[in-house]
């Protein structure tokens, strides 16, 4: 298999940020998508009272547009990965060579609100994960699963972090063993139970996998995306403290005059990389397959940046373009490590051929021209931007018991 092979491809969770960019790119390169989606992060960005700052069209508009250029190459089904009867009919009618699976709730302050949202978080990443490795071990044995984890399954330990593995010696005896895991929210905890699935699904039932930690993810464009080109085809744009991530949650407050929000020192160090690279990253993962029965990980990251020296990129570029930004230090929400070691391998994407497209400077001033046209989006939701959703809320038992009720009486009924 390789870069000029077609592929028949799965997308779980191609309405996101990153699934409709995918879906986009895969079909551009000639291989056969199908999607499917249950709509989750539209409900959740406005159960918190957001929006994205680009505003996205519903799928069937989204579809009616990809179709004139691709046609019958991308397809959607909408469905709930928690419903295993949905994933086996989906996966026996497609067919796939490959399943990326992005397709889970990926915040972790929404996974720390209170219990009802760290249950769901739990409920809908892990059964969904289980779901799928159930239905690819019965109807698609030899397909590919690329799989979405996170850097953050990692934490900050007071080591280099490897790829997945790293060889320890213990009362004499070495071994190549998993690295620690540690999660740092009950999202991040979701992805490390899956990856512990993963492993054993690939161990015992012959599956292959790739499980990407990948870095957070910061853009507004890749090859076939570009605002002011083709605005129908935009994917999301989130920037409010559950869902936007720094760099992305950094350029929105810098179109609008609002302070960029550092938590805390500002030391928290991290691995990111541009949405275009995240994409190239994915394909060349499905052009590349493992062995069958292998279970391989990669550490999915450009540069790494403590979160002071991001906000100062983004202020030095957006004064270049005539804003006035400023970076205010907020009192941290998290219960994390402000200053600490963090060194990252990653290397397998790089013998892969991965090349980063663009520099951040450059990636942060096409981000400040996409957001600018909407300024007003972004303000009329400033209200959402500054943190308020806190790793110890303080919240009692009565109120997480009632909230939680509530929560699964309306999963239920919609
Ligand atoms: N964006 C980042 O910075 C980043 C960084 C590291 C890892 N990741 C991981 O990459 C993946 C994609 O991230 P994203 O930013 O595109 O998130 P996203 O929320 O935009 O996309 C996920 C999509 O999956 C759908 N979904 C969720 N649960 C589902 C279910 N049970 N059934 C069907 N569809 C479901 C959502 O509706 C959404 O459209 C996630 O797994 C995330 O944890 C993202």
């Amino acid at each position: 298999m390789g870069k000029d092979t077609i592929l028949n491809i799965l997308i779980l969770g191609m309405d996101g940020y990153i699934g409709w960019s995918l879906a986009l790119h895969l079909a551009e390169k000639g291989n056969r998508v199908t999607g499917i989606d249950n709509f989750s992060r539209r409900r959740t960005v406005e159960e918190i009272g957001s929006w994205s700052a680009t505003p996205i069209h519903s799928m069937e508009k989204r579809m009616q547009v990809a179709k004139a250029n691709y046609q019958e190459r991308i397809r959607f089904h909408e469905g709930d990965l928690v419903d295993y009867k949905f994933v086996s009919d989906v996966i026996k009618s497609c067919k796939p060579d490959a399943i990326v699976h992005l397709g889970e709730q990926p915040s972790a302050p929404y996974s720390m609100i209170d219990v009802a949202h760290a249950v769901y978080t739990q409920q809908n990443n892990v059964i969904g994960n289980l779901n799928l490795l159930f239905a690819m071990r019965n109807f698609s044995p030899d397909a590919h699963l690329v799989k979405l984890g996170t850097m953050g399954e990692y934490g900050t330990p007071p080591l280099d972090i490897p790829e997945g593995f790293f060889e320890v010696e213990y009362n004499g005896r070495r071994a190549n063993m998993m690295f620690p895991r540690q999660p740092g929210s009950f999202y991040h905890a979701s992805k490390v139970h899956d990856t512990f699935n993963i492993m054993l699904a690939c161990r015992i039932w012959g599956l292959r996998s790739t499980d990407i930690m990948q870095g957070v993810v910061y853009g507004t464009r890749t090859n076939e995306i570009n605002l002011s080109e083709n605005p129908d085809l935009c994917t999301r744009f989130d920037f409010d403290e559950i869902f936007g991530t720094a760099i992305n949650r950094y350029t929105a407050e810098s179109v609008i005059g609002h302070s960029l929000t550092v938590y805390g020192k500002g030391g928290q160090t991290r691995g990111f990389l541009a949405l275009v690279d995240s994409i190239q990253c994915l394909t060349l993962i499905c052009e590349n397959p493992p062995a069958k029965g292998e279970y391989r990980v990669f550490n999915q990251i450009d540069e790494v940046y403590n979160v002071t020296e991001l906000a100062e990129i983004v202020a030095k570029v957006g004064r270049r373009n005539g804003l006035a930004v400023e970076v205010a230090h907020v009192p941290n929400p998290r219960h994390e490590a402000e200053n600490h070691h963090y060194k990252v391998e990653a290397r397998h994407l790089r013998n892969l051929g991965f090349k980063p497209t663009r520099s951040l400077e450059q990636e942060v001033g096409l981000m400040l021209e996409d957001l600018t046209p909407f300024k007003d989006r972004i303000k009329e939701k400033e209200q959402v931007i500054d943190p308020k959703t806190t790793w110890s809320n303080g919240q009692s038992l009565e109120e997480g018991i009632q909230n939680y009720s509530i929560r699964q009486n309306t999963r239920t009924t919609s």
